[in-house]
């Protein structure tokens, strides 16, 4: 392979804020160490329409406390065809693009690797998700700023539940993981916390209505995994049915959640996988994505960062169920 001159960088998927940090730190650190650096526009989709631009440090002066991404994003249906990676890959030769460093969720990262199966290229994963669905990072840029912001939006919703002594059901964003519902639960001193992890054999409302609501206890707030069969609609309709002498409400905090300002933690999580990424390159690593493991960084194969089964800590479980009584 051909020595890395020319870093390409983008964000690809749902934006979550820390992607401008991260844009700037793999710009910085890429154009301290001696690299050109291109940003790509609108995710993979700029990629195969050449929306490429040269980047400087000013490009990324004063994005660091910025939410969604400078870059822009998108879900690319093309980049999901061999035509469509075809026409990236003439863009990236053009460009003389030597190393992508993609930043996204599993979706994202998903391409990355099959791109890099397809083609010579050297492609670089940044976390860069709210949900914290990623194998092989403790977390994932987004995912702090999000669960303060849900925390942030139960804490008022507690105030009116408490007023009208109602049970709210909350519905969180996650997709298919219940790292949001779980931890933002345990932050608002939630009830529940209804997740896809806990789903497939326990019915968790029955279990949660059966712990009942103690008696100086007169509303409740459950925070609900988004799901489009059972989310929070869904607990509350039941309840509703089976439970008719309670008042219930439904809250669906949606991309508002997506947005704001990144929260320190995430900042300094996309400032380390920046620079850890342009340091990746250096070293020769190829295909791998960024992540954080017990304070240290560390590079894990594409292949295992899109993995579904990131666990999620079962003892979690025991600590909202022990604190909700
Ligand atoms: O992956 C991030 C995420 O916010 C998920 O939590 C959610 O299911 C999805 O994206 C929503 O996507 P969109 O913004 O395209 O509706």
């Amino acid at each position: 392979m051909a020595k890395i001159k020319t870093i390409g960088i983008l964000t690809s998927g749902g934006d979550a804020p820390g992607m401008n940090a991260a844009i700037r730190a793999v710009t910085r650190a890429g154009i301290y160490n001696g690299f050109q650096i291109k940003a790509v526009y609108r995710g993979y989709d700029g990629l195969i329409n050449d929306e490429i631009v040269d980047f400087t440090t000013e490009n990324v002066s004063g994005i660091i406390s910025e939410g969604g991404t400078v870059l822009k994003t998108a879900r690319s249906t093309d980049f999901a065809t061999v035509e469509g990676r075809a026409k990236a890959y003439e863009n990236i030769v053009k460009e003389d693009i030597n190393a992508l460093v993609v930043i996204g969720g599993n979706g994202s990262l998903t391409g990355a690797m099959k791109f890099a199966e397809e083609y010579d290229i050297c492609c670089i994963g940044l976390p860069g998700t709210i949900d914290n669905d990623l194998y092989g990072t403790d977390s994932t840029i987004g995912y702090d700023t999000t669960v303060n912001t849900i925390v942030e939006c139960v804490d008022r919703i507690r105030d009116t539940a408490q007023s009208h002594e109602r049970i709210f059901f909350v519905e969180v964003m996650g997709r298919d993981a219940g790292f949001l519902a779980q931890n933002s639960a345990i932050a608002a001193g939630a009830e529940a916390a209804i997740i896809p992890e806990d789903s497939t054999d326990v019915d968790q409302l029955a279990q949660f209505m059966e712990r009942g609501i103690r008696k100086s206890k007169r509303s409740s707030i459950v925070i609900v995994s988004e799901s489009p069969k059972c989310g929070a609609i869904y607990y509350a309709n039941r309840v509703k049915k089976e439970f008719p002498q309670y008042d219930v409400k439904i809250s669906i905090l949606g991309h508002l959640q997506r947005g704001g300002r990144p929260s320190a933690r995430d900042r300094i999580l996309a400032c380390r996988t920046g620079v850890g990424a342009v340091e990746a390159i250096m070293q020769g690593q190829r295909n791998v994505m960024v992540g954080i493991r017990n304070g240290e960084i560390v590079y894990v194969p594409l292949s295992e960062a899109i993995r579904s089964d990131k666990p999620l800590d079962r003892k979690l479980i025991k600590v909202l169920d022990e604190l909700s009584i």
